[in-house]
């Protein structure tokens, strides 16, 4: 028997059972739909809308299904549709019609938006303290290596020299702007919707307020219409979750060309790696692909929902009920891939040998010779076209910019001095940089200094 049945006179389709039910996947939001439930009935007896001693007993049957269902002890059922349906089955079945009563004031519309602010709110904590995590581990990251010099690049092309820790903090930058963006949709997760009814409100003198206090909320949404319909918190979490993914993904790319034979910069930890079940040689980064790989399917939650919503009438649609796997699979990929990926920076190892030998085997302090001529009183475009000529000279004799002789580079401007091979020391051009936000050693400790206080204050 549905638990909607009365106006029915055939039992459902049995395809159409399957086809509308949630239960395979929404019984995720089993222990928030319980939660609200309790504050819930705690308002209803607050309010005199029913007896208190119904609502303790209600209470009481809440209670033991939470027992059940933490103890895997809570069969649910396709017939019953949804979380919320096959818990209040289960609550009548426990303690009989008098939990019929719970369901006052209230249609599953607002609670299933209660559900899931109430699922959001704690994954999105979760999450935010996870990247938190990862810019902890970078900073670290960065104290560590922080004398390794690596050619930065521009077009993929070696451009200028630049501390790792620089590179590395690059991306502390972006998480936690991630954390920043985290904290930010929690604002309007942070809504409770309880108490719309199913679009127009109630006729019961509810407390909404007292329901909100209750569940630890700090706005309430103040029109029931919106309330049941929004979906916008979901969609700034899943945005916020597609540039997590956008911003590991790059990081995973480097990584993945980093580790390999040609750049040779990091060795990634066996523990992170896995082998070829042919080739007896291989070591291969899976996580740093899988990550990348994974960003795909979190861009497609997104859409996913943002096309779902596109062209629905106010106010509840069962369209809705499509926001929820997507999501689920959104919080497990991120959580996921964060402790990996913050585990794989942990365990990596530098290798030296390489970042060393590349930085001097590349003309990346040409841009230094340029200003070292700029200096001695010749404008930039002339220095940036006699240094072009030099390059193109070492490159025929096979030689890179520190190999020329003295006179050589008198034979290209008079200008030129003894000075000139310190402007060209890769340890110097690095440490030249120390601009507000450049590359120099002083730079980089004041940014590591920055996170280590924001750090401090998360
Ligand atoms: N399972 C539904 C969902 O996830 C719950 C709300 C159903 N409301 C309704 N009027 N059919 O959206």
């Amino acid at each position: 028997m549905k638990l909607w049945g009365g106006r029915f006179t055939k039992p459902t389709n049995e395809l159409v059972e399957e086809f509308t039910a949630s239960i395979t996947f929404d019984q995720r939001l089993a222990a928030q739909d319980i939660q609200g439930s309790l504050a819930h009935v705690k308002m209803l007896g607050a309010c005199g809308i029913i007896p208190q001693e119904d609502a303790d007993t209600i209470r009481a049957g809440l209670l033991k299904l939470k027992g059940k269902w933490e103890g895997g002890d809570l069969p649910f059922s396709i017939g019953d549709e949804d979380v919320h349906m096959n818990l209040e089955k289960h609550l009548i079945e426990e303690i009989g019609p008098v939990g019929g009563k719970l369901h006052t004031g209230r249609s599953r519309n607002d609670q299933v938006a209660l559900d899931m602010h109430l699922f959001l709110k704690e994954e999105t904590t979760e999450l935010a303290g996870l990247l938190t995590h990862l810019v902890s581990v970078l900073t670290a990251k960065s104290e560590q290596y922080l004398d390794v010099i690596i050619p930065g690049y521009t077009h993929l092309q070696r451009a200028q020299p630049v501390l790792l820790a620089q590179h590395f903090l690059a991306y502390a930058g972006m998480f936690r702007r991630d954390v920043e963006r985290m904290q930010d949709a929690l604002k309007r997760i942070d809504m409770m919707p309880l108490g719309a009814g199913a679009l127009a409100g109630t006729t019961f003198p509810i407390d909404r307020e007292m329901v909100a206090a209750e569940l630890g909320f700090s706005r309430i949404y103040e029109n029931s219409m919106d309330a049941v319909s929004d979906r916008d918190f979901i969609l700034e979490f899943l945005s916020a979750a597609s540039i997590v993914m956008m911003h590991l993904s790059r990081f995973c790319e480097e990584l993945v060309l980093w580790s390999s034979t040609e750049f040779g910069f990091v060795e990634l930890d066996d523990a992170y790696c896995t082998g070829s079940s042919i080739m007896p040689q291989k070591k291969n980064p899976d996580v740093a692909e899988l990550v990348r790989g994974k960003t795909g399917r979190v861009y497609g939650h997104l859409f996913s929902l943002l096309t779902v919503l596109k062209g629905l009438p106010l106010a509840y649609n069962k369209d809705l009920q499509e926001d929820k796997e997507g999501m689920f699979d959104t919080v497990d990929t991120l959580k996921t891939s964060l402790i990996l990926f913050a585990g794989m920076i942990e365990t990596m190892e530098v290798r030296r040998e390489n970042t060393e030998r590349a930085v001097k085997q590349d003309f990346s302090v040409a841009t230094d010779l340029a200003d070292y001529l700029v200096r001695k009183g010749l404008p930039f475009r002339q220095a940036h076209e006699v240094i072009g000529k030099l390059v193109l000279h070492c490159i025929g004799q096979g030689k890179y910019l520190p190999d020329l002789t003295f006179a050589e580079y008198q034979g290209f401007s008079e200008l030129f001095e003894e000075d000139l091979y310190a402007a060209i020391d890769v340890r110097n051009v690095v440490e030249a940089r120390n601009s507000l936000g450049g590359t120099g050693t002083e730079s980089v400790k004041k940014q590591i200094a920055g996170y280590q206080d924001w750090l401090a204050a998360q």
